[in-house]
């Protein structure tokens, strides 16, 4: 497969660390230099469908695509509007797109896993187009009262259009359980029949310290993984997309695998970490940067909750459209 087109939806309100100051015991200096982050944005009017909608509706443009081209939406969110129906059939209709939708849980690395499934549909002829859409809205899973956690997290969408062709180089995908590291309880009603469990309160909980670990650990490992599969060194892609968790864990895997800080762009600082939705979004802004340029290798890495990671090697021969290149966003390099 090879991705066709690429959108991306955002919250139109961004919460500062400062704004955070006014709620919790904590401080600008704090959250910059602990994780990289000086903003997120956070759902107002928006839900998580709208910004999916929206950002697929840019994707099929880029691709020049319609709903109707589409033969199977693949969906990745914590948490959608509703429980069920899944994100990618509360689209469907938007799209006016009449095919298979389903959503993927990997947690934040649900986009690489998505890519992975949308490979296996169009290596088997079961699919030539496919929608996937990273959508998320962390915002109503954080615990606002958790500082240790909530200034962590921001909510918006990504999505590609993969199609037939030879773009995947390779891929790995790894998972081990781990829930005491980083899980959030199922909202749950009480049932006049059933015992209850726990305290009935939900939110992200994590060992931070921990996550850490495994983040660095994995991602490297993977890399180095997708990139032999490959027959190249991590160090050789023209960039590296890792999952915005935290800067430090950024830097970290970037000096392990000795790759220089100008080919890994960042959005942390702006966005947070958006699960599976920043990888995707991360690839949409050094697309519209102009910096990305068909020829260009990527090497993609994410990990979370599960404990799931995976990495892949991508090579880009989209061109980026004239109009485009007078957008450039903002991104940092690790
Ligand atoms: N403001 C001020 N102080 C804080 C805050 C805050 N927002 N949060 C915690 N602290 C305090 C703690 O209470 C603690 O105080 P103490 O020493 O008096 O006990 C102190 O800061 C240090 O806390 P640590 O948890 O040890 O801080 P650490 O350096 O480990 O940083 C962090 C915490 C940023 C969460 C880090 O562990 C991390 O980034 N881990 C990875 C998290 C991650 O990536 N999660 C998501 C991955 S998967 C996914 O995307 C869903």
């Amino acid at each position: 497969m090879k991705i066709l087109g690429i959108g991306r939806a955002l919250p139109a309100q961004a919460v500062t660390n400062a704004q955070l100051e006014q709620l919790l015991d904590t401080t600008d200096e704090w959250i910059r230099t602990r994780t990289g982050i000086h903003e997120r944005r956070i759902m107002q009017d928006e839900t998580v469908t709208s910004l999916a909608l929206d950002a697929a509706r840019k994707a099929l443009a880029d691709a020049g695509l319609t709903g109707r081209d589409l033969d199977l939406i693949i969906g990745t969110t914590a948490l959608g509007d509703d429980l069920f129906p899944s994100i990618a059939c509360l689209v469907q209709q938007g799209l006016e797109a009449d095919c298979p939708c389903v959503d993927l849980h990997a947690a934040c690395t649900g986009f690489i896993y998505a890519l992975d499934t949308a490979d296996a549909y169009i290596s088997s002829g079961k699919a030539k187009n496919v929608l996937i859409i990273s959508a998320e809205g962390l915002s109503r899973v954080t615990d606002w009262s958790d500082r240790g956690t909530c200034v962590l997290f921001g909510d918006g969408a990504g999505a590609v259009v993969v199609g037939q062709g030879e773009g995947l180089l390779s891929i790995r995908l790894a998972a081990q359980t781990g829930r005491e590291l980083l899980y959030s309880a199922s909202p749950a009603q009480p049932c006049p029949y059933t015992p209850s469990e726990g305290d009935g309160s939900w939110g992200i909980r994590m060992q931070g310290q921990d996550v850490f670990r495994f983040a660095v650990s994995s991602s490297a490992k993977d890399l180095q993984a997708a990139a032999e599969e490959a027959g190249m060194q991590v160090a050789q892609a023209d960039w590296v997309l890792l999952h915005q968790a935290n800067m430090r864990i950024i830097q970290s895997v970037r000096q392990r695998l000795g790759v220089d800080p100008a080919r890994m762009p960042t959005n942390i600082h702006r966005l947070g970490n958006t699960s599976s939705a920043s990888v995707p979004m991360l690839l949409y802004d050094l697309y519209h940067s102009g910096l990305l340029q068909p020829g260009h290798t990527l090497a993609l890495s994410a990990f979370g909750a599960g404990m799931t990671s995976g990495a892949c090697l991508i090579r880009w021969d989209k061109p980026v459209p004239h109009e485009l290149r007078d957008h450039a966003e903002t991104l940092f390099f690790a």
